[in-house]
């Protein structure tokens, strides 16, 4: 069949799909301390609809699948979804996860096919952990990052670390000797103007550039080949101890290479991190569209990709949700 192409002649193969809008944690670049709403139950898309829609999607070239949240794990049973799709055509199947309920679904997970996680994790000292998520639950996220030591199959196990200026200026060696210290491998992730707070503003954004300079200047690093489509730009320790990586999409944005959808938890595709518009894939499915409807409804809001986000732009205009309704 033919393959999920952008009008800009970009193929999509990675879907993340959120399954909950609900967060054990509040970061502060992500959720509001209070008050946050969330879906009615109705509203979200159950196990059965998801896995139709990666069914239709695989069949056109969609080939990595990463569940999100929220956090995905305070989803009921989410190794019964994990268990669905691990049968569907698709190469990839990983999940991005805050790691505090990790430890305790793990084999589970494992067991129902998962194949890599990603963990969340902005801090290493306990104090900065607690004031980005406002939790203090720091010592789970390090426990289940061990924890995934003792499953093989979950290999690379990467960390992904969002770096703000003036907040987690003194957790980057910190983070690098954790890349060194255990089989991890930690990327910087440059703060993005998705916050539900609105607070974000340039000033905030503590570039990849300079993170990497840091650790640069404490332990060499070599630059290492990374795919076209990859979000980050990977470094290995001159000395072999380990890797790091730096995802850079305000200073370095990697539009013109983006292979991605995103389907919200209520169904709705999104064609861009920052969209403005969605498009309603689970009005198509609970309408009684057939297959053949879905592919083209899906083919139809891909056509309509937007070509980059505009955040260095005067004029750019926020996402239509905060991060945590989109997943990351
Ligand atoms: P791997 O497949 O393991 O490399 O993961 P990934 O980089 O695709 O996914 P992950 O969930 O680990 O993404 C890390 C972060 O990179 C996300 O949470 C976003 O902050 C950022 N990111 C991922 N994809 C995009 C994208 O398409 N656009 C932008 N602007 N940022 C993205
Ligand atoms: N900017 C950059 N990354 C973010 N994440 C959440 N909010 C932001 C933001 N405003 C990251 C989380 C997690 C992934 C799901 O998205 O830290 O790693
Ligand atoms: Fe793709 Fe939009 Fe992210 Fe750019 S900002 S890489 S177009 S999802």
């Amino acid at each position: 069949m033919e393959r999920l192409v952008d009008g800009f002649g970009r193929a999509i193969t990675s879907l993340r799909i959120s399954v909950t809008d609900r967060c054990n944690l509040r970061c502060t670049y992500c959720m509001p301390e209070h008050g946050a709403t969330f879906l009615p139950r109705t509203e979200l898309l159950s196990y059965e609809e998801i896995e139709r829609l990666v069914g239709v999607a695989a069949a056109v070239g969609v080939s990595e699948v990463r569940l999100t949240g929220g956090e995905p794990l305070v989803r009921r049973d989410l190794p019964e979804l994990v268990r669905r799709l691990a049968r569907l055509p698709v190469e990839d199947l990983s999940l991005t996860t805050n790691g505090v309920l990790l430890e305790r679904h793990l084999p589970a997970l494992v067991a129902a096919g998962l194949r890599r996680v990603n963990v969340s994790l902005d801090a290493v000292q306990a104090h900065r952990f607690a004031q980005i998520t406002r939790r203090d639950e720091l010592p789970a996220v390090m426990a289940a990052l061990r924890a995934c030591e003792d499953h093989p199959q979950l290999r690379p196990i990467k960390v992904n670390a969002v770096a703000q200026r003036g907040v987690t200026d003194d957790e980057v060696l910190g983070l690098a000797e954790l890349a060194r210290r255990r089989p991890y491998i930690v990327r910087f992730i440059e703060f993005m103007p998705l916050d539900a707070d609105a607070a974000w503003s340039p000033a905030d954004v503590l570039t990849g550039d300079e993170i990497r300079d840091r650790i640069d200047a404490r332990w060499p690093l070599v630059e290492l080949p990374a795919p076209a489509a990859s979000t980050s730009r990977r470094f290995a320790f001159a000395d072999g101890a380990g890797e790091v990586g730096f995802i850079n999409p305000v200073s370095q944005p990697f539009c013109r290479t983006c292979d991605r959808i995103r389907l919200t938890a209520d169904g709705q595709l999104r064609t861009c991190l920052f969209s403005t518009r969605e498009h309603d894939l689970r009005a198509v499915m609970r309408d009684g569209g057939d297959d053949a409807t879905l592919l083209e409804a899906l083919r139809a809001a891909v056509g309509q990709k937007e070509l980059k986000h505009r955040i260095n732009e005067p004029g750019f205009v926020p996402a239509s949700r905060s991060m945590h309704q989109i997943g990351g």
